[in-house]
C-alpha cells in the first residue's frame, strides 16, 4: 500500500481540514506530518463546527486511527483544551489517537521566545501565528528540543536545561526570567498527555503498509510556506510540502501515492509578507466578506487576491501533485469577471517562474475569465456546473496541468463534488 498525501498548495486555509474529513472513510489511518498548532483546520457537518489544531481530522470518523507524526511540534496545553473539548462531545479518543514519541514539545518558554523574536523585527515582524513553532522547530534543528517520549525518560534534566537556556535569551532581551506562571498548568497538561499512546509512529505506519491498510497524511499550512520553497523569511518553520511526509512521518519516498494538492478558486494570506495578487480595494473586501477569511486560529483578517498561476505551477512541481481539489468556488458566485494570474512582469519583462524574493517589484498579469453569477453552494454534482464554471476549470487544469478531481461549494462535508472523469 502506498501513504497518499494531501497537502496546500498557496499560503495555508484553503480547506485541508474538510478534504481529509470527507476522504477518510477511504482510508484506515490519518497522519498529520509537521507544524503545529499554528494550523487551524476547519470542519463542518450536522450543523455544527469544529476546528482541530494538532489532532488529525480523521478523526470525526469513527474507527479510524489517527497519528500525531514525529514531525509535529506539539503543545501538550493546547492539545489538551483540543482533546477535552471532543472528549466533551462524547469522542474518546485515547483509543484510537495515537502520538509520536519523536514529536517535539512546544514549551512555555517556547511561546515567549516567538513573541519576543517578533517584537524584535518590529515593522519586518512575520506574523506569526504566536504559538511558538519557530523556536520550537530551532531547538530540533538545533538539538536541544525536548520530545514527547522524553516525559517518560528523563524528562527534568532535558526540560531544565532547555528552560534555562531560553530564559537567559529572554533576560538578553529585556524580558522578566520568572516563567513559573506559566509553568504549573503546562507540567499538567503533560501528565494528561501520559493517557495516550506514545509510540515510534514510523514503525506503526510502515506496520500498517507493510499490513495492506491505506494512509492519509494530513499537511498544515501550504506550499508557499514551507521553509525552504516558500517565500522566505515569511514562512513557517517546517517543510509543508510533500517531502515533509517522508521526514515527518518515516515514509519512504517510493511509498508515496497520490498527491492532492489543494487550493482556493482565489488566493488567501495570513500575516506578512509577499502575495503578488493581492487586492487592496472593493474585489478583495469583497471575496473576505464573502468568504469569511477570517484566521480561524488568531480569528486575524486574511488578505484576499485572485489566483496566483505561477505560484501554483511552482507548487505543483514541487509537490509533484497527482489530483487537484479547488475550494470555496461558491465565493466568487457573484463576479462578473473572474481574474487569473498567468504571468509576473518584473523589472518590465514577463516571467512564469517565482523569483527568488517575491517583493513589491511584481506586477501581475492577469488572463480575464467570464464568472458563472450563479448560486453554486447547493449543487451536489457536477452536471449542474455552469457552463462558464467548466471553462474556469479546463483552464485552470490546462494552466496546471493536473485533473480537478474534487471541487467545494460550500463548508459542510456535504457541500462537495468527486468530479469522475473517464479514466474512473
Ligand atoms: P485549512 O487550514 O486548510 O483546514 O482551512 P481553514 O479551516 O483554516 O479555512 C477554510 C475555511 O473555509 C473554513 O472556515 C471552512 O469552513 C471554509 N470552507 C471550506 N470549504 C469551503 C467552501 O467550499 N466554501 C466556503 N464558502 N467555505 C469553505
Ligand atoms: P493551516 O494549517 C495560514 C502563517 C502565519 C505566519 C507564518 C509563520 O490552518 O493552513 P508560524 O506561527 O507558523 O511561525 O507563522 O505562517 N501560518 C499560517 N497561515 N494557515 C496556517 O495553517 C498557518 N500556519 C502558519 O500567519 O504568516
Ligand atoms: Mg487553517
Amino acid at each position: 500500500m502506498k501513504v497518499d498525501v494531501l497537502l496546500g498548495l498557496q499560503w495555508g486555509d484553503e480547506g485541508k481540514g474538510k478534504i481529509v474529513d470527507v476522504l477518510t472513510p477511504g482510508y484506515d489511518v490519518v497522519a498529520r506530518f509537521q507544524g503545529g498548532p499554528n494550523a487551524g483546520h476547519t470542519l463542518e457537518f450536522d450543523g455544527q463546527k469544529y476546528i482541530l489544531r494538532s489532532i488529525p481530522s480523521g478523526i470525526f470518523q469513527g474507527g479510524k486511527t489517527n497519528i500525531i507524526g514525529n514531525g509535529v511540534v506539539l503543545d501538550p496545553l493546547l492539545f489538551r483544551e483540543e482533546a477535552e473539548s471532543l472528549a466533551a462531545g462524547g469522542r474518546d479518543l485515547t483509543s484510537r489517537l495515537l502520538i509520536s514519541k519523536k514529536a517535539h514539545l512546544i514549551l512555555p518558554t517556547h511561546r515567549l521566545l516567538d513573541a519576543a523574536y517578533e517584537a524584535a523585527k518590529g515593522e519586518g515582524k512575520i506574523g506569526t501565528t504566536g504559538k511558538g513553532i519557530g523556536p520550537a522547530y530551532t531547538d530540533k534543528v538545533s538539538r536541544g528540543g525536548v520530545r514527547v517520549g522524553d516525559i517518560l525518560h528523563n524528562f527534568e534534566a532535558k526540560y531544565a536545561a532547555a528552560k534555562a537556556r531560553h530564559v537567559a535569551i529572554l533576560q538578553s532581551l529585556g524580558y522578566p526570567s520568572d516563567v513559573s506562571h506559566l509553568e504549573a498548568e503546562w507540567l499538567d497538561a503533560l501528565e494528561y498527555l501520559k493517557r495516550f499512546t506514545l509510540v515510534d509512529s514510523e514503525h506503526v505506519i510502515n506496520g500498517c503498509l507493510a499490513e495492506g491498510k491505506s494512509i492519509l497524511a494530513e499537511g498544515a499550512q501550504g506550499t508557499m510556506l514551507d521553509i525552504d520553497f516558500g517565500s522566505y523569511p515569511f514562512v513557517t518553520s517546517s517543510n509543508t510540502v510533500c517531502a515533509g511526509c517522508c521526514t515527518g512521518l518515516g515514509v519512504a519516498p517510493r511509498r508515496i501515492g497520490e498527491v492532492y494538492g489543494i487550493f482556493k478558486a482565489y488566493c488567501t494570506r495570513v500575516g506578512s509578507g509577499p502575495f503578488p495578487t493581492e487586492l487592496l480595494d472593493e474585489t478583495g473586501e469583497t471575496i473576505c466578506r464573502v468568504g469569511h477569511e477570517y484566521g480561524s486560529v488568531t480569528g486575524r483578517k486574511r488578505r484576499c487576491g485572485w489566483i496566483d498561476l505561477v505560484a501554483l505551477r511552482y507548487a505543483v512541481m514541487i509537490n509533484g501533485v497527482s489530483r487537484l481539489i479547488m475550494m470555496k468556488s461558491d465565493v466568487l458566485d457573484g463576479f462578473e469577471t473572474i481574474k487569473a494570474c498567468v504571468a509576473y512582469r518584473i523589472d518590465g519583462k514577463e516571467t512564469d517562474a517565482f523569483p527568488y524574493e517575491a517583493d513589491g517589484a511584481i506586477e501581475p498579469v492577469y488572463t480575464e475569465l467570464p464568472g458563472w453569477q450563479t448560486d453554486m453552494a447547493g449543487m451536489r454534482s457536477e452536471d449542474e456546473f455552469p457552463e462558464e464554471f467548466n471553462a474556469y476549470l479546463t483552464f485552470l487544469e490546462e494552466e496546471l496541468g493536473v485533473p480537478v478531481k474534487i471541487v467545494s461549494v460550500g463548508p459542510d462535508r456535504e457541500q462537495t463534488i468527486i468530479r469522475y472523469t473517464e479514466e474512473e
